[in-house]
């Protein structure tokens, strides 16, 4: 089953950064690659519930502000200790000037 929510505007997110988005009782993280393209993955941490939108991207990586775990946030591979379990992620689209996710 497909979802799709309205998550942010596209020019919400500066290129190689993320937003936090909150959705009845789920927290999500946005992404902006620095080649434009727009990802989206589960807003907590898998190590411990903090939210990565507090984290730095760096590339295709978001790191998390608590112990530095590591995700590769287009696919949510876990990269880094001690973040070992891999987020989820969701697939994203672009209409209109706006970021839809698919919540499932
Ligand atoms: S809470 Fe994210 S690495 Fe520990």
């Amino acid at each position: 089953m497909s979802t799709w929510i309205e998550a942010c505007r596209a020019d919400d997110i500066e290129e190689e950064d993320v937003i936090r988005f909150d959705h009845e009782d789920r927290t999500f993280a946005i992404y902006r690659s620095p080649d434009d393209e727009y990802f989206a993955t589960d807003g907590l941490c898998t190590h411990e519930q903090v939210h990565l939108a507090d984290g730095l991207v760096m590339d295709e990586i978001i790191e998390c502000p608590k112990h530095n775990g590591r995700f590769d946030y287009r696919t949510g591979e876990a990269k880094g200790v001690p973040a070992c379990v891999n987020l989820k992620t969701y697939p994203t689209r672009q209409e209109n000037g706006f970021i839809l996710i698919d919540i499932g």
